[in-house]
């Protein structure tokens, strides 16, 4: 039967199973931005917290567009188990300096699939993560902004309340 499935899919089982472990990343995604958001709320840098909580439901819905396609494909697709996702962070600017990681780790993740479906053929889905792709040009300059907001402004004085503020405000223009 599940041979049988199979054919019916354009889903490799190769293919499958990269993206469901993207998938697992972007929920690890954003169940970290979720505790980035706890940090930064109990410290009082109120606002990178909403910027956090904005994220954390982002990934979520790239969660959910992998999901979906995978489904919509005939494949199966798993939901992930996040575990270990850390609770404490040394500074304000460390949990920007992580984030940034974070994106560019993705990137790197969603780079490999495209290089892997192009080797398979499965242009179906080298089409389908392009969308990614995009996204994560975007996502990586405002985490890249973010982060240096810490040297414009400088940390002193009221240098982090300030950079807080400025955070929610950093728009990507593709212009
Ligand atoms: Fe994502
Ligand atoms: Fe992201």
């Amino acid at each position: 039967m599940k041979d049988l499935l199979r054919l019916k899919s354009s889903l490799t089982e190769e293919i499958e199973a990269i993206l469901n472990e993207q998938i697992r990343r972007e929920a690890h995604s954003s169940s970290l931005y979720l505790s980035m958001a706890s940090w930064c709320d109990r410290n009082g840098y109120d606002n990178s917290a909403n910027y956090f909580y904005k994220q954390s439901d982002e990934e979520r819905q790239h969660m959910l567009k992998i999901f979906k396609y995978v489904l919509d494909l005939g494949g199966s697709a798993v939901s992930p188990t996040i575990t270990d996702i850390k609770f404490e962070f040394n500074s304000f600017r460390e949990i920007f300096e992580e984030a940034l990681e974070q994106e560019v780790i993705i990137t790197q993740s969603i780079n490999n699939i495209v290089d892997r479906c192009h080797k398979a053929k499965d242009f179906m889905t080298v089409e389908f993560m392009n969308w990614f792709l995009n996204e994560q040009k975007e996502e990586e300059y405002v985490a890249r902004r973010a982060l240096e907001l810490f040297d414009v402004i400088g940390e002193e004085g009221t240098g982090r309340w300030e950079i807080d503020k400025q955070v929610p405000k950093i728009k990507y223009d593709n212009d």
